[in-house]
């Protein structure tokens, strides 16, 4: 039986979820909040927690090794995608390494982090928010914006994590080459695109040029050289 840990308010499902994984929790352990203080997001980020969202960590303990980091993530990302497509029938994109998104809006976003020997997969998706701060109006959207609807958030999240054990499974038992096919085939961002990405030196543009066997992304700048995007934000050009 699979542990629901939930909280009306919490600072961080990331850190309570980094507490349980340290006590031993067993993989597939889910801390969730109806709200966020504090709510991590990727590079250092804060991400945006009010009701209406679906906020929760799922502690995984994956037989992968910790270089595999990378490919988890787009499993992550692959998982929500398809649970999301399947309860909700919208059509979905994944932005590397692991945004959910529709069109150029950001529906849900994945933070996969190691500790103390497992991985903690914090997922925050969009379900019932009318609207965002200021800041996030013209970049982020939700399931009740795009359908129309308010969705069920307790079935979202059953469905989500059963397709999070799916797509690890697939990791453990056919490896990272079928992650990467899967990504490649699931994202418009993979292969083709132009797009920019903010690095710590400043920005880069250049066309999309599929994925390095470790996960990451292949930039073809402007003159024609090469360069391996790591982490960073990868937008499309003009937006
Ligand atoms: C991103 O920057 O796109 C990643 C956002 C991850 C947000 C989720 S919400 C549940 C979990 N708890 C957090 O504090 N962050 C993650």
């Amino acid at each position: 039986m699979q542990k629901i840990e939930w909280h009306e308010a919490i600072d961080s499902t990331m850190r309570r979820a980094a507490e349980l994984a340290s006590e031993g929790a067993a993989s597939g352990t889910i801390v969730g909040a109806d709200e966020q203080t504090a709510g991590q997001g990727r590079l250092g980020r804060s991400w945006e927690s009010r009701r209406g969202g679906l906020y929760f960590t799922m502690v995984l303990r994956p037989k992968v090794e910790m270089r595999e980091l990378p490919v988890v993530t787009l499993a992550l990302g692959l998982a929500v995608a398809d649970a999301v497509q399947m309860f909700t029938g919208l059509a979905v994109d994944l932005r590397w390494p692991n945004d959910v998104m529709v069109g150029d809006r950001k529906l849900a976003g994945i933070l996969a982090q190691w500790h103390d020997g497992a991985v903690l997969a914090g997922i925050g998706l969009n379900v019932g928010q009318a609207d965002f701060a200021p800041e996030l109006h013209a970049a982020a959207t939700s399931l009740a914006l795009e359908t129309g609807s308010v969705q069920n958030r307790d079935v979202l999240l059953r469905a989500i994590a059963a397709s999070v054990e799916t797509h690890v499974k697939v990791l453990e038992s056919s490896g990272v080459e079928a992650i990467l096919r899967l990504f490649g085939a699931a994202s418009s961002y993979v292969a083709g695109k132009r797009v920019r990405v903010e690095l710590p030196g400043g920005e880069v543009r250049g066309t999309t040029a599929g994925l390095t066997a470790e996960g990451f992304l292949i930039l073809r700048r402007e003159d024609g050289t090469e360069m391996t995007v790591t982490a960073g934000g990868v937008r499309p050009c003009g937006a």
